[in-house]
Order: C-alpha cells, then structure tokens, then sequence
C-alpha cells in the first residue's frame, strides 16, 4: 500500500475506534496504563531537569496527541484552578508553572481530537488556558519549526511511532521532529514498544481490547470479522500471560450479544507475527514493534549529526517500561548531567 493510501485508512481506523480506544486502552488496559504513568514520570524528570538544572524555558509539542493526555497533565500543573474546582490527582507543580511555556499537539483524527477538546473542558483548562494550550488538526509529517517562547520539547509517546503508517511513515516522523526541534536546540522523545516483547505484551494486549481494534489475525476462527459485530473480549490477558485461547460475545450494532465462543492462537500466525513485529486485525488496524537495532539504526541515520541515545524501557523501570524504548535527540546538548542521573555514562 503507498504511504496516502494508508495516511487514508489509518485515518478511518482512528477515527472510528476513537472512543472506545480512549476508554479501553489509555484508561483501561492496566499494563498500557503503567506504561503511559512511566513515560509521564520521565517526561515530569526530563521537563524539571530542563528547566531547573539547565535553566531554560521550554515548550511541550505533543505529536500524535491523541486524547490529549499529556495536555491534561501538564494543563493541571502549570494552571491555577479556582478554589471548588478540582484538579484530579495532579499537584500544582510551580516549578513547572514558571517554566513551561506552552503546550501544543497534533493529530490528525478529528474523533480524537473532539475527545481530546471535551476532556480539556470538563477538567477547566480550556477556554481558562486557551492562550498556552494548542490542539492542531493535521499531519505529523508536515511539521516545520514552530518558533515561539521556549526551547522545543517534541514528544511521540505511546508506540505512536508503531502506527504511523509504518516504516516509511516512522522514518519521516523521526524527520519531522529533528526540524521541529534542531533549530533552537531542543529535545525529541519518542517512546515505542520493541519487537521483542512481543509474545510477551502485545499477544495478550491486543487479545483483550480487540472490542477497540478488531480481531486479531493470529486469532482462529475468523468468524466475525466485518464491522458490523464487535468482538467483545470476556477475558483480560495481562503481559506475560500464555494462555492460547480468549472468550469472546459477539455483540450486534445494538449491544446484543449474537453469539459466545472461544478464540485460540495460531501457531503459525503467531510465530509470523512475533518475528515481524507486525500486530495486524481483521479491522485493519496496524502497528508495529519495531526492533532496538531497527530503530537505531533510524535514529543513527535521521538524527545524525546531533547528539541522540537510545534507552531500553527496561533499564530504567522494568515493571512499567519492561516493553519499550525510548529515542532522545538532544539537539541542544544540554541532557548528559540528566542521563548521568539516570546511571547513563556517556555513549553508553
Ligand atoms: C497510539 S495513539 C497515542 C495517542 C497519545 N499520544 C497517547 O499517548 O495517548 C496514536 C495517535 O497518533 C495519531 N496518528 C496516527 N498517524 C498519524 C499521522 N500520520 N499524523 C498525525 N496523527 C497520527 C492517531 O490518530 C492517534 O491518536
């Protein structure tokens, strides 16, 4: 498929598992749920580093947003809220509040981002903080340098990296943020799942949001494939989880469950999918989990020129972050004190 082709589908998928990918999978799967509270403790560390440690005033790009989740957080620190309003579980953090300029993000899921819109209105922060809050519609690949107060923080969290449109679309997303960045010395983070924890995490992750993203293709029989009946997982597989069947309803447009029954792993399929790192469902939704070596091999070549490291998840939190890997371009310069920090020597 060419790259507009699956600009266009992938379009569709998010657009129409929006809703249900906002309550099944970034506040539903616990195991997704413990990787997204890692990412946000390490962007809160890279964000205080900044600008504590190294004294500067930074602004948050948030590419892929999504339902706006790192909005919502770094919104509720940064912005004072009435005394009968309640900012959830976030603190007012004042340090952040001095020093974060701004917090903008892209996507191009229209679905997404009217989710994104009504979480930032119920919470207060918009229209309260509309002057310091962005949502844009829009392509990743397209981003240009966005001058303005602040040294750019450019973000992909949560394996969006794995579903923009493979790894054409990965490599131009590694692009974009070097020039959202590289001019006024900044920091990228991208944050993915590896290829290797496949079996591992996303088998039974996948397996048990299926209702989100469709049936996935290592699952026999495909039997209700089409869109109009949900497969409802009547399990929930937590990583590391090996059982190779899952309970399934199938429910009409209606809510009504048409049938129960039992899916079960094809062997075969799941050697393919775990060697490729290629997640697939009947519903046409992609992602991949890209190997380290792949992925460095991306950043040595995209990002070269600038200080960049990659991290295994698992050296940092092994509990939260055991599936993923983070990419750091440090187009400034300014991160080694922070890695050292983080137990990282230099060029390891
Ligand atoms: C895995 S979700 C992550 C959402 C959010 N970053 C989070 O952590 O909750 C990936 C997001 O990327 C968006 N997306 C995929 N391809 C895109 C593209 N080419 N341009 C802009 N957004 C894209 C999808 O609409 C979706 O909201």
């Amino acid at each position: 498929m060419k790259l507009h082709e699956r600009i266009a589908s992938d379009l569709s998928t998010w657009n129409r598992c929006a809703r249900a990918y906002e309550d099944a999978i970034v506040l539903g799967h616990p195991d997704v749920c413990a990787y997204e509270a890692f990412e946000e403790d390490f962007l809160d560390a890279l964000l205080l580093y900044l600008i504590r440690d190294a004294g500067v005033c930074v602004r948050l790009f948030d590419v892929g947003c999504g339902s706006a989740r790192l909005h919502l957080r770094y919104g509720r620190k940064t912005t004072p809220l009435p005394r009968n309003e309640t900012n959830g579980s976030i603190a007012p953090d004042p340090i952040m509040a001095a020093g974060l300029s701004r917090i903008d993000g892209i996507d191009f899921s229209a679905e997404m981002l009217e989710i994104a819109h009504a979480k930032l209105e119920a919470a207060g922060l918009l229209p309260r903080a509309a002057d310091r809050i962005g949502l844009r519609q829009g392509s990743a690949f397209d981003l240009e340098a966005m001058p303005g107060e602040g040294v750019p923080v450019a973000v992909a969290v949560c394996n969006t990296i794995g579903v923009m449109q493979g790894p054409e679309g990965a490599r131009k997303l590694l692009d974009a943020v070097r020039r959202v960045v590289e001019p006024e010395g900044g920091v990228a983070l991208i944050s993915a799942y590896r290829k290797d924890a496949v079996a591992s995490h996303a088998l039974g992750n996948y397996e048990s949001t299926m209702h989100v993203s469709g049936q996935p293709c290592w699952l026999k029989p495909a039997k209700f494939v089409s869109r109009d009946v949900v497969p409802v997982p009547l399990d929930i597989k937590r990583a590391f989880d090996p059982k190779a069947t899952i309970r399934v309803a199938a429910r009409n447009q209606a809510g009504e469950t048409v049938e129960e029954y039992l899916l079960e792993r094809d062997p075969d399929e799941v050697k393919r999918t775990i060697s490729r790192g290629h997640i697939r469902t009947y519903w046409d939704y992609e992602s991949h989990w890209y190997s380290t070596a792949r992925l460095r091999r991306w950043m040595d070549e995209i990002w070269a020129g600038l200080p960049h490291r990659h991290i295994a998840g698992g050296a940092l939190d092994r509990v939260r972050a055991g599936p993923a890997q983070l990419a750091v371009l440090d187009a400034g310069g300014r991160l080694e004190a922070f890695f050292a920090r983080l137990g990282m020597r230099k060029g390891t």
